[in-house]
C-alpha cells in the first residue's frame, strides 16, 4: 500500500516537473521558424538572421521581441559609429569634412541615440508600435542625412550603409506589428 501511494505520487510529481518543459522543448523549432518567417519580410534577410541570432533571447521572442532586439542592434551599431566619428574628429580633418562630421554627431547622438531609440523601445514595450515605426524610419533617414553631408566624399559610407540597413530591417519588423 505504501509503495502504491509512493508510485502514484511519483507519477504526479513527474508529470508536473517534466511535462511543461517537454512542451517548451517542442516550441523551439517553431521559434527558429518565426525568426526565418520574420526575416523573409525584411529588405535584408541575412543581416536580419545574423542580428537576431546574436541575441539568445531571440529563440523565445515574439515578433515585438524580435523588433526590440533589432532596435538594440541599431543602438550598438550607432554607438560604435559615434565612437568612430569622434576618433575622426580628433584627427582634425579639413574644415568642410569636419563640419559634416559634426553634423553626423548631431544626427546620431541627438536624433538616433537620444530620441529614435528610446522612443522605439518604449513604443514596443508598451505595445504601441506606431511610434517605433516613425523612430526606426527616422533612424534610417538620419543615416542618409549623414552620408549626404559629405557631398560624395564620405569617410563613413560603410558605417552609414550599415546603420541604414539595420534601421530598415528594424522598421520592416515593426511594420509587421501595425
Ligand atoms: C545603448 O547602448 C549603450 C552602449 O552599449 C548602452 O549604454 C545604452 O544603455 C543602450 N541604450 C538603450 C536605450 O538600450
Ligand atoms: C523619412 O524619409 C522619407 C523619404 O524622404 C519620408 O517620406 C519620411 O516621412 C521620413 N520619415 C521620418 C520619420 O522622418
Amino acid at each position: 500500500m505504501r509503495t502504491l501511494v509512493f508510485v502514484v505520487l511519483f507519477q504526479v510529481v513527474f508529470q508536473i516537473i517534466f511535462l511543461p518543459s517537454s512542451q517548451c522543448a517542442r516550441l523551439r523549432p517553431n521559434d527558429d521558424n518565426l525568426i526565418e518567417q520574420t526575416c523573409k519580410q525584411t529588405p535584408n534577410y541575412n543581416l536580419c538572421i545574423s542580428s537576431l541570432k546574436s541575441d539568445p533571447k531571440s529563440a523565445t521572442a515574439d515578433v515585438a521581441g524580435l523588433a526590440l532586439i533589432m532596435v538594440n542592434v541599431l543602438n550598438t551599431t550607432t554607438t560604435q559609429t559615434l565612437i568612430h566619428i569622434n576618433s575622426l574628429l580628433l584627427q582634425s580633418p579639413r574644415n568642410e569634412v569636419k563640419e559634416a562630421l559634426l553634423s553626423c554627431v548631431e544626427d546620431y547622438k541627438t536624433g538616433v541615440l537620444t530620441a529614435d531609440i528610446p522612443v522605439s523601445i518604449e513604443a514596443l514595450t508598451k505595445g504601441n508600435p506606431k511610434f517605433a515605426d516613425q523612430g526606426t524610419q527616422d533612424a534610417a533617414n538620419e543615416s542618409n542625412s549623414c552620408e549626404e553631408g559629405f557631398s560624395g566624399n564620405s569617410p563613413l559610407t560603410v558605417e552609414n550603409t550599415n546603420i541604414n540597413n539595420v534601421a530598415r530591417v528594424a522598421n520592416a519588423i515593426v511594420k509587421l506589428l501595425l
